[in-house]
C-alpha cells in the first residue's frame, strides 16, 4: 500500500513507474502529460511514431477518452482484462500528443491486475504504458526482467507472482465496420467473433502497418532463434513444448502437458533465461519446438516469429 502511494505520487509528479499487469509489466506515465510521456519514449529508446496504450480503471474513464460504438460495447465486456480496443479519440480528450503519435485513434484497456488497478485509481490519472522493456527486446514478465532493462533508474511496483498471462494484450481495431486484430494475444479470434457475432479480420503483415509494434522484428533476445525444430544441431539449446525432445544441458520445456496457456505464461521468462545461458556459455542459438498454431498458440507463434527475425 505504501508503495502504491509512492508510485501514484511519482505519476502525479510527471515521473515513470513500472508496474505489473496480468499480461506483461508496463512502463507508465500520466497519459495527459506530454513531458511525462516523452520520458517513456526516451527510457525505452522507442520510435516516436509508435503510439502507447492508455490504461484506465473504469468504463466511464474509457468513454471520456474514446468514442464507443456497438462493437466496443460488446468487447468491453471482457474488461478488466487482456484486450486493447483501438477507437476514435474524443475531440475533448486531454491526452498528450505523443501518446497517440499524432493519430486520431487511441488504444485503450482496463487491466485486470490488482496492483495496476490500484495504481491507476490512486494516481487519479489515465496511465499511458508500453511494455517495460527496451524497444525491440523481450518483454518483462517479472520484477527481475524490468530491473535488467532499467536498473535503478525507475521505480518498480512488484507483484506476488509472475504475470498471469505472460503475453501482451490482444489488440483489435474497431474504428471501421470490419473489426481487425492488430496483435494476437490471450483473447483469441474465436472468443472475439463469438462476442461480436461476426467475423474479424487479421491485419496482414504486408498491409499498411497500423501498429508499429507489428513491425516484424520485435521481442528479440540477443541469441538467434530457430523455430519448429525437430532435432538439435550443435551449439544449440532447446525450448521444448509437450513431448518434444530437444534435450541438452540447459534445455527447458514451456509446458510438459502441451498446455498453451502455461506455455504463454512461461514464454518470455524462459527466453530471458535461455538467452543469458547461451551468452554465458557461448551457445549459438535457441532451438524452439513446434507449437500448434491455434488459439493462444497463434499469439505464442507470432511472438516467436518476430523474435526470430
Ligand atoms: O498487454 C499490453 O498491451 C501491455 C501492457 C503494459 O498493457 N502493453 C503493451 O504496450 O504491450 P506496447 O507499447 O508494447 O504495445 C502497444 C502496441 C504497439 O504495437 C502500438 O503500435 C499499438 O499498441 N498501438 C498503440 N496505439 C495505437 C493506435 N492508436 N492504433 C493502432 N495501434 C496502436
Ligand atoms: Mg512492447
Amino acid at each position: 500500500m505504501k508503495d502504491i502511494k509512492k508510485a501514484a505520487s511519482i505519476i502525479q509528479n510527471g515521473g515513470l513507474v513500472a508496474f505489473p499487469t496480468e499480461t506483461v509489466y508496463g512502463l507508465g506515465a500520466d497519459a495527459c502529460s506530454q513531458s511525462a510521456c516523452l520520458k517513456i519514449f526516451e527510457a525505452k529508446g522507442r520510435p516516436s511514431n509508435n503510439p502507447l496504450i492508455v490504461h484506465v480503471a473504469s468504463l466511464q474513464d474509457a468513454k471520456n477518452i474514446v468514442q464507443f460504438n456497438d462493437n466496443a460495447v460488446k468487447l468491453a465486456s471482457l474488461w478488466p482484462g487482456p484486450l486493447t480496443l483501438v477507437l476514435p479519440k474524443k475531440d475533448n480528450a486531454e491526452l498528450a500528443q505523443c501518446v497517440t503519435a499524432g493519430l486520431n485513434t487511441v488504444a485503450i484497456r482496463i487491466p485486470a491486475d490488482s496492483v495496476a488497478l490500484s495504481l491507476i485509481k490512486a494516481s487519479g490519472r489515465a496511465i499511458a504504458a508500453p511494455s517495460a522493456n527496451k524497444s525491440g527486446t523481450l518483454s518483462s514478465t517479472n520484477y527481475e526482467h524490468v530491473k535488467k532493462n532499467f536498473g535503478d533508474e525507475i521505480f518498480i511496483l512488484t507483484s506476488n507472482s509472475q504475470s498471469a498471462y505472460g503475453l501482451e494484450s490482444t489488440i483489435i481495431d474497431l474504428t471501421s465496420s470490419v473489426p481487425t486484430i492488430l496483435r494476437f494475444g490471450f483473447i483469441t479470434p474465436c472468443t472475439l467473433e463469438k462476442l461480436l457475432g461476426k467475423k474479424v479480420e487479421i491485419a496482414s503483415k504486408l498491409s499498411e502497418i497500423k501498429a508499429p509494434g507489428m513491425l516484424l522484428k520485435h521481442y528479440s533476445p540477443k541469441t538467434k532463434l530457430r523455430l519448429k525444430v525437430e532435432s538439435l544441431r550443435s551449439s544449440e539449446v532447446g525450448l521444448n513444448f509437450g513431448n518434444s525432445q530437444l534435450n541438452v544441458v540447459g534445455s527447458m520445456n514451456l509446458s510438459l502437458n502441451a498446455d498453451t496457456i502455461e506455455a504463454a505464461a512461461n514464454l518470455f521468462d524462459y527466453l530471458h533465461v535461455l538467452d543469458e545461458f547461451c551468452l554465458k556459455n557461448n551457445i549459438d542459438s535457441i532451438a524452439v519446438a513446434d507449437i500448434p498454431n491455434m488459439g493462444i498458440g497463434l499469439a505464442i507463434n507470432d511472438r516467436l516469429a518476430r523474435a526470430a527475425e
